[in-house]
């Protein structure tokens, strides 16, 4: 008998490290101060200058990042928010804990799967106080017309910028926050981590506030003999950065344009193959959409057996996910909140496939993709019963 090789895996998301993180995490444990100090002041201060603003707040998670955004602008009790169901849940329980109710808004169509501005326009009622928008899989949501919505009705206008790190024009320029994440999966990443655009200073310094329990003065600064004592004044949170991540960060921030541009390639690499070998599944939104190609969600012909497609591939070691199940139908929310129909969500949820897609893939990767989806759809959806996601 001769024995089989398993061909190499190809993982739905990869992070790129190497010896520059290994050395910048070193030099800070050789320095002996691991909480929020000068690296993360330095990481802000980079991540700005990326997105070509004054300031950022370093948080421990984009979730962190969302929650402090609603703080600072005192959404809570009584307040409707308006959310994507199609988004990762964190995007709705943010509101939740401050308090306020999230309002499910559905997506624009299947090609452009983002919150639509018609829809929303039917759920604004007196109580609605803001909107969350997210530029899905990177892809950028039409800023402007968010922007003049909010405006009309006199809403705070925040992003969920989780999967849109480096991106420059317009995401964190026309809206009120955005939130950024450095989870391991994401564009670049500090493990755990995230970061929030405010625009408005005396918002932005309320935020840093909020950060770290309302106080004053920071350990570094009495550390340092800048301050002696601390006051409270705000109740807040401890959502801290700390100069690991801020180190980690630091490193991978100046490789983010090359690895959003490489992911850009791959993504055109896919849609070409796919048009090619497999015309019935779609890509959403057209190749000259502005993004940083975080997920690369292909849509599957209607009635595919998706866990099916999902178990075939994964015997061929090509890792595959969902994103999202929708939120409105997660048995939390349908119970607090009841069910509400979003027929182009749900449709959307229903087909879309994630395939891999991060920068140390090869075209040869992409293409081995293309063919294991291919027999994957070939062989019938039949013969598994249960697929499995990757988060
Ligand atoms: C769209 C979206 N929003 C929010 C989050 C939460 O990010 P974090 O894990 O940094 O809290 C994620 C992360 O997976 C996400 O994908």
């Amino acid at each position: 008998m001769s024995a089989v090789t398993a061909p190499p895996l190809i993982e739905l998301g990869a992070p790129v490290l190497g010896e520059p993180e290994k050395r910048a995490l070193a030099e800070v444990i050789d320095t002996g101060w691991l909480t929020m100090g000068e690296r993360v002041r330095r990481f802000e201060q980079a991540f700005a200058g990326v997105h070509r603003a004054s300031d950022a707040v370093a948080v421990h998670s984009a979730t962190a990042a969302l929650q402090l955004s609603l703080a600072a602008f005192d959404i809570g009790p009584g307040d409707e928010v308006l959310v994507p169901s199609l988004s990762f849940v964190a995007t709705a329980s943010v509101v939740v804990h401050a308090g306020a109710t999230p309002v499910f808004v559905d997506i624009e169509g299947s090609d452009r799967p983002h919150i639509s501005v018609d829809d929303a326009r039917t759920r604004i009622t007196e109580r609605t106080r803001a909107v969350i928008v997210m530029h899905y899989g990177g892809y950028r949501v039409d800023m402007p017309r968010w922007r003049a919505l909010a405006d009309e009705f006199g809403l705070c206008l925040f992003e969920d910028a989780a999967h849109a790190a480096g991106m420059a024009e317009q995401v964190g320029v026309l809206s009120d926050a955005a939130s950024f994440s450095f989870f391991t999966n994401k564009n670049m990443t500090t493990a755990e981590g995230g970061m929030m655009l405010i625009r408005d200073d005396a918002r932005r310094e309320r935020a840093r506030l909020l950060r770290a329990h309302g106080m004053t003065a920071s350990t570094l600064d009495r550390d340092r003999g800048r301050a002696v004592g601390y006051d409270v004044v705000e109740c807040g949170h401890n959502f801290r950065m700390d100069e690991l991540r801020a180190a980690m960060g630091l490193v991978q921030i100046e490789r983010l344009e090359g690895w959003n541009a490489r992911r850009r390639a791959l993504t055109e690499t896919y849609r070409q193959a796919l048009a090619r070998e497999l015309p019935e599944v779609t890509v959403p939104f057209d190749s000259t959409h502005p993004t940083t190609a975080h997920l690369l969600p292909a849509l599957l012909p209607p009635g595919t057996d998706r866990p099916a497609v999902m178990a075939h591939m994964r015997e061929a070691r090509v890792q595959t996910s969902v994103h999202y199940p929708p939120i409105h139908q997660f048995d939390y929310y349908l119970r607090t909140l009841g069910g509400v129909s979003l027929p182009h969500t749900e449709r959307f949820c229903r087909d879309e496939l994630t395939l891999p897609l991060h920068p140390q893939l090869s075209t040869a990767d992409v293409e081995r993709v293309v063919r294991s989806l291919h027999q994957a759809l070939a062989a019938g959806s039949h013969e598994h019963p249960r697929g499995e996601t990757t988060t």
